[in-house]
């Protein structure tokens, strides 16, 4: 497909410069819907790791502050810009990105973004970016009032939160504006973490001990992954700490049949086996042959094995085995609205649309998993959404419908008690946002029955 007018990698258009990139990025993740998972990875190919550096940061930074940064543009602008001169306006973005959050100096931002634009094929516009910038630079930001603004978030999700959540909003929204932390799973097959510690320590990595999770070790800084101590041969995974306590709350034990019905890519799946070697089997269920790729490298990696199956959990009856399992994990997808802090696109890629529909798949999901639960067994619904619609309100129509489900009062001392499951809100310098339930299964009842 050729590249329309204004985008990097034009026709007659050398290799594009950082900001054709990040254009490029931006510009996808807005009218295309493409996460920067997806659309920033081809970007930094050709790179060397300092411009890496540097567009990564652009892309996250811009996405992170687009409410905010959009906001001031708005404000700076005599008219909105034309739809065939949108490149201009991330180019925009961008520029207020770095002059108000980078240690880029004003006068070189300026030069890039006006160079940027004419590289873009918008010459005639280059006098209306060097303005907007020249200005912003001299008369700084103009400061926002509306807490939405503050924190940089749609206004959908910041009423909805303080719906939810009417003393912790701002908190929430804050914390989701910082540079999450980089947490690791030490394998506790091959080695403690108290030992795993001394390597990082000899490595010259600093980290400490999670608070809440027995396997996990935060960094005081993040690395590639290749330079930390025996990540190849599976010594330790890349897991923040809210998705490791889901280990504990299976309550797993040798001899068990275990489904991890939502898998990929395999986080949780992996965390299983290293906590219980002894199991009868694990099945790894996803219904995305691509993600369940990274589950196969995972466990490659961790040299963990279990059974991986590509199919819908909705249709469980097709698939699962009809003996059952003593324990199931749905670790559902969902907003993902926890972890917004480590995918700032979330807040340009979710609708509020979207919330409704997940909550009827997160139920179906339950209701046709549930026959597959062994009597005496327990399931555990997770998902990594901060919004009650999807977590107790989900397990309370569960139960509501559901005879034979009790809810298990969670002995933690993490996360807020919701009467349905316990909700972790995102913290600074702690765990992501997470929600989990967990639910028995009265013992006695056959599968039958169902
Ligand atoms: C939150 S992610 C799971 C993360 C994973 N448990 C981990 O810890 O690495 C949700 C997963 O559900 C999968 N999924 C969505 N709908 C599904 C369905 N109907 N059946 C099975 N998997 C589904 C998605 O492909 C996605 O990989």
């Amino acid at each position: 497909m050729t590249p329309p007018k204004g985008t990097p990698n034009g026709p007659g258009t050398r290799k594009p410069g950082l900001h054709g990139r990040a254009v490029r990025v931006l510009s996808q993740v807005v009218e295309q819907g493409r996460s920067l998972n997806q659309c920033l990875p081809p970007q930094l190919i050709d790179l060397t790791p300092a411009e890496r550096g540097r567009l990564q940061d652009w892309c996250f930074g811009t996405c992170r502050w687009w409410y905010r940064l959009n906001h001031e543009l708005d404000s700076r602008l005599e008219r909105p810009l034309r739809r065939s001169d949108m490149p201009v306006k991330y180019l925009l973005l961008l520029g207020l990105y770095q002059l108000r959050y980078s240690k880029t100096p004003p006068h070189a931002v300026l030069n890039e973004c006006v160079e940027g634009c004419r590289d873009l094929g918008f010459k005639p516009l280059t006098g209306l970016v060097n303005g907007v910038l020249r200005k912003a630079q001299r008369e700084g930001e103009p400061e926002p009032t509306d807490p939405a603004v503050i924190h940089s978030h749609p206004a959908w999700i910041a009423d909805k939160l303080k719906g939810n959540w009417a003393e912790q909003w701002i908190a929430v929204m804050a914390a989701n504006n910082q540079h999450p932390p980089f947490t690791l799973r030490v394998n506790l097959r091959q080695g403690s973490r108290e030992g795993y510690l001394q390597e990082l320590t000899d490595a010259g990595l600093e980290a400490e001990s999670c608070q809440f999770a027995p396997a996990g070790i935060r960094l005081r800084k993040a690395v590639p992954v290749e330079q930390l101590p025996g990540f190849a041969d599976g010594a330790v995974s890349v897991q923040d700490e809210a998705a490791q306590l889901c280990v504990g709350l299976l309550e797993l034990a040798p001899g068990q049949r275990v489904l991890d019905a939502c898998a990929a890519p395999g986080g949780k799946t992996a965390a299983i086996l290293e906590a219980e070697p002894a199991l009868e089997r694990l099945t790894a269920v996803d219904s995305d042959a691509d993600r369940l790729e990274r589950v196969r490298e995972n466990l490659h990696r961790l040299v963990l094995d279990a059974e991986v199956v590509c199919a819908d959990a909705a249709a469980a009856a097709e698939w699962a085995d009809p003996e059952g399992y003593d324990r199931i994990l749905l670790d559902a997808p969902c907003s993902a609205t926890g972890v917004i802090r480590r995918h700032p696109d979330i807040k340009l890629l979710r609708r509020e649309t979207d919330i409704a529909p997940l909550a009827t798949l997160q139920l179906s999901l339950l209701k046709a998993l549930w026959p597959f639960l062994k009597p005496g067994g327990r399931l555990v619904y997770a998902t990594c959404s901060v919004f009650p619609q999807e977590n107790s309100r989900i397990v309370s129509r569960f139960l509501n419908a559901t005879a034979d489900a009790q809810l298990v009062p969670l002995a933690v001392d993490w996360g807020l008690d919701t009467g349905y499951g316990r909700q972790l809100l995102p913290q600074a310098e702690g765990a992501d946002g997470f929600f989990y339930a967990c639910l028995n299964k009265a013992p006695g009842q056959l599968i039958a029955d169902h």
